[in-house]
């Protein structure tokens, strides 16, 4: 299978929004709308073309010639401006195939490039044992377990952090 990371366009609209409502929000928290509309793309493919290479590095994951899913390094805010965090989904029928993992590969090589960050890292509801794996295949440690920051269907999530030095 060739996976491959696309930047993003005005081309890939129609992709975008299929992509949001489709994908699995079990361990998606509340920042991504739904359902998401034409409006939440427009604002979101302006806000990637805007901070691009800057503020992060955003793509679209591509599979035997099929958009499947997106990925991201967004640059953290303030002090901890040099570090990157990296998030990413999947369409489920192109699940525990190896995308998520090489996805995560090409990405973090492409931050560290791009953006120079000098460290990433990811956020992990508990439970999300796929997504895990992913990281950890990627050289990623587990940091830490807390509550209190990602908040999903208006509640408070425990998450566990993992970081790639
Ligand atoms: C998390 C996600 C990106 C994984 O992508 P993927 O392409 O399926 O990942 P891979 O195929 O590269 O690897 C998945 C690994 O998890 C394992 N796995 C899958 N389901 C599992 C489960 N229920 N329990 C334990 N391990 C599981 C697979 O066996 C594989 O590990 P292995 O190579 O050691 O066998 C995908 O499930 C997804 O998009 N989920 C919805 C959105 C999401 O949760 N995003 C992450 C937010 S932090």
């Amino acid at each position: 299978m060739t996976i491959s990371l696309h930047t993003w366009s005005g081309a890939d609209k129609v992709a975008l929004m299929a992509l949001c409502n489709a994908v699995d929000r079990t361990f998606l928290s509340d920042r991504l709308p739904y359902p998401y509309t034409e409006a939440d793309a427009d604002w979101w493919l302006g806000m990637v073309t805007e901070n691009e290479g800057k503020e992060g590095v955003w793509r679209s994951i591509w599979a035997d010639g099929n958009l499947v899913g997106s990925i991201s390094v967004e640059r953290r805010d303030g002090d901890e401006h040099s570090m990157g965090e990296l998030g990413y989904m999947i369409l489920t029928p192109w699940w525990s195939k190896g995308i998520g993992t090489e996805a995560v590969r090409q990405m973090c090589r492409m931050a560290c490039e791009e953006l120079g960050v000098e460290l990433i890292s990811a956020t992990v509801f508990v439970g999300n044992r796929s997504s895990e794996r992913v990281l950890e295949k990627n050289g990623f440690r587990l940091e830490e377990t807390k509550a209190g920051t990602v908040v999903k269907d208006g509640k408070s999530m425990v998450v566990r952090r993992f970081v790639l030095v």
